[in-house]
């Protein structure tokens, strides 16, 4: 029972943890993660993250590495109603933010039809950690002046995206889960009307000491990838404003 701290017993809080490194959570994060009874965590949350919770407080695992969900959605949502009921003051923590391609709004629908209370608490989404510390401004005056956020993650070996919406020159695109599909999304990118040439960038465990910004252009990503040999999780991110990085870049060891 929750007789260690100040949290409400039998809510559950569904926190962004953001990109990895724990300095960028927020303080309202990093104060409910240490208090709650207990927490309910994925495998992008951060190492050293879980390290703040308290040591007699409950840990799950909920998984969710590409192709390798280790507990079903719907068992997800179920466990943190069965939490919530239990009397215990949960933490469902996500990488990133929870709102963005985070499932977070399914979790929350089940809560509002068990009657469990909540609260959710933003995190920094994956773009914007990776695009600061890979220095580069995600618009820019010169270079972009609109910004989105889209999903790579194929669907019956397909990704079906508005491509000629996401060719228009002057934006930056971010495709999160889109490692799988970089082939894919650089042909379309490229079939519907940008140039061959135009940056693009893979940044990889964005924010963690471990953070590689792979930089090529749309023409040479997927083969340059291949060589990498980079593995999720890690972002694409297309556009010019990638080509600053090599001016603004603070954080990676040349
Ligand atoms: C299921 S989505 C979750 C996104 C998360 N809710 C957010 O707001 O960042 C997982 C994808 O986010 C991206 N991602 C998350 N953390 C990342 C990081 N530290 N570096 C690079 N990409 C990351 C990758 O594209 C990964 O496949």
């Amino acid at each position: 029972m929750n007789t260690h701290n100040a949290l409400t017993a039998g809510k559950v809080w569904l926190v962004g943890a953001g990109p990895g490194d724990p300095d960028l959570l927020t303080v309202k994060a990093a104060r409910l993660i240490a208090q709650a009874d207990a927490l309910v965590y994925d495998h992008l949350v951060g190492d050293g993250i879980m390290d703040l919770a308290r040591a007699d407080a409950r840990r799950i695992y909920a998984g969710k590495e590409a192709s390798k969900h280790t507990l079903p959605q719907d068992s997800i949502n179920n466990l943190l109603v069965e939490l919530a009921r239990e009397g215990l003051s949960v933490v469902r923590l996500k990488g990133g933010d929870p709102f963005i391609f985070g499932r977070g709004g399914e979790e929350l629908e089940t809560l509002v039809e068990s009657g469990i209370p909540f609260e959710v608490v933003p995190g920094v989404t994956a773009a914007a950690g990776c695009a600061a510390y890979s220095g580069f401004p995600l618009t820019h005056r010169d270079h972009a002046q609109s910004l989105t956020f889209v999903t790579g993650h194929l669907k019956d070996g397909t990704v079906n995206l508005d491509w000629p919406a996401l060719a228009r020159p002057k934006q930056t695109v971010v495709f999160y889960m889109g490692i799988g599909a970089v082939d894919e999304i650089c042909r379309q990118m490229i079939n519907h009307g940008l140039p061959s040439l135009t940056p693009a960038a893979v940044i990889r465990n964005g924010s963690m000491q471990t953070q590689q910004t792979l930089l090529a252009t749309l023409g040479t990503l997927p083969h340059r990838l291949a060589e990498a040999e980079i593995k999720p999780p890690a972002l694409i991110v297309v556009g010019s404003v990638v080509g600053l990085h090599e001016k603004l870049n603070w954080f990676e060891k040349p």
